[in-house]
């Protein structure tokens, strides 16, 4: 796991950006794994600038986003389908038969969660998953105990996730309880990991995923297996990472690092 530590929310979202966009170039008609949360707002802010002024291209891009509530209708304001237009496809050129977000609706819940992991196959896998965590060190909607070989599912929400994520309905009890989510054995086949987090009460979240032990009460510490995951996080979220200064060192040791004196 490469942990890179940013003096800000701006530079995690525009390296992570920067991760994106290298692999566009190189991979015109990659397959992204999108997540929602307030923090890869400003990623998303930054690949939509990429593509209205440098011209990045979305036009063979799939998409697959990790995640959706159950009982949330596409055109809830609250609903992940209405997340991800809002903040990134209206404003970007990905042709939107490309675009997968789990149904919150599907009549079929287990059918449709084996059509979409089908469906992720088929598409020829994700490239780059981009991941946030929850401050109980959830991936996607992987509450703790959730398997670290489960497959797409619905999850109960846990009490914290719900209370996290009150803040952007009217109250806590508008929180829907369920969710569809990817399981964190679908999430581990992505080629390429981006997991970013910021401010400080990611921290203990952030230590358990890097440096706790490999467990499924914080299964996002999963990505400890994965050849190809990288972190970027900032100082805040880096508070309780005991070899800190170690993945410093390494960075400033990275090949066109700026050298220090
Ligand atoms: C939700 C999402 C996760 C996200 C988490 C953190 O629970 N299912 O994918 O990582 O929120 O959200 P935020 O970035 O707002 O802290």
């Amino acid at each position: 796991m490469e942990v890179v530590i940013c003096r800000s929310y701006d530079e995690i979202s525009k390296a992570a950006a920067k991760e994106i966009a290298d692999l566009l170039n190189t991979k015109p008609d990659a397959v992204l794994g999108l997540a929602t949360g307030s923090t890869p707002l400003g990623m998303y802010k930054e690949l939509v600038r990429m593509h209205k002024h440098d011209g990045l291209d979305f036009s063979q891009v799939t998409t697959f986003n990790l995640d959706e509530y159950v009982g949330l209708s596409p055109d809830h304001d609250q609903s992940y389908h209405y997340f991800m237009h809002e903040n990134l496809f209206k404003h970007i050129n990905v042709p939107p038969q490309n675009i997968h977000v789990p149904s919150g609706t599907a009549k079929n819940h287990k059918a449709f969660c084996a059509w979409y992991e089908q469906r992720i196959k088929d598409c020829g896998g994700i490239d780059v998953q981009v991941l946030g965590i929850g401050s109980d060190g959830h991936i996607a909607f992987n509450e703790p105990t959730s398997s670290l070989g489960s497959r797409t599912r619905i999850k109960t929400l846990a009490k914290q996730t719900i209370e996290d994520n009150a803040r952007f309905f009217k109250s806590a009890g508008e929180v829907p309880i369920y969710a569809i989510t990817m399981g964190v054995g679908t999430i581990m086949e992505a080629r390429k990991l981006l997991l970013l987090a910021n401010k400080k009460n990611k921290a203990k979240a952030v230590a358990d995923m890097v440096e706790g032990p490999v467990c499924t009460m914080c299964t996002a510490s999963a990505l400890q297996l994965h050849p190809d995951a990288m972190v970027f996080i900032d100082e805040d979220a880096a508070g309780e990472l005991k070899m800190k200064d170690y993945y410093k060192w390494i960075q400033t040791k990275k090949p066109g690092a700026p050298k220090s004196a």
